[in-house]
């Protein structure tokens, strides 16, 4: 995925790129990022790989509260990054969207 950097706001193409309910990574600022949509509506975005082992959170299985690693099933919370089962934190990242796709803040 090519991103366009316009300062510190990254525009990461249309929504629609992302199937609802499931996570597309991108490389942003050198991070790779997880980016979910959610069933419910709205985005959530995480750092991409998962501290535990390095699995790909982005193919990771979401609820509308947490991410769950496919490679040995720890659990994070979307909104705060924070490991349900003791894992070190995912950074959460600002997302949004705007009439031109997805939007990403970083700092
Ligand atoms: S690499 Fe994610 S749970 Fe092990």
């Amino acid at each position: 995925m090519t991103t366009v950097d316009t300062g510190r706001t990254h525009r990461l193409g249309p929504v629609t790129d992302i199937p609802v309910g499931e996570g597309r990574a991108y490389a942003v600022d050198g991070h790779q990022i997880a980016v979910f949509r959610l069933r419910g509506g709205g985005l959530r975005a995480v750092s991409a790989v998962c501290p535990h082992a390095g699995g790909p959170i982005a193919d990771g299985l979401i609820d509308a509260k947490v991410v769950i690693c496919p490679l040995h099933q720890h659990v994070y919370d979307l909104a705060t990054g924070c490991s349900t089962t003791g894992q070190p934190p995912l950074r959460v990242y600002d997302v949004r969207t705007d009439d031109d796709g997805i939007l990403m803040l970083t700092t």
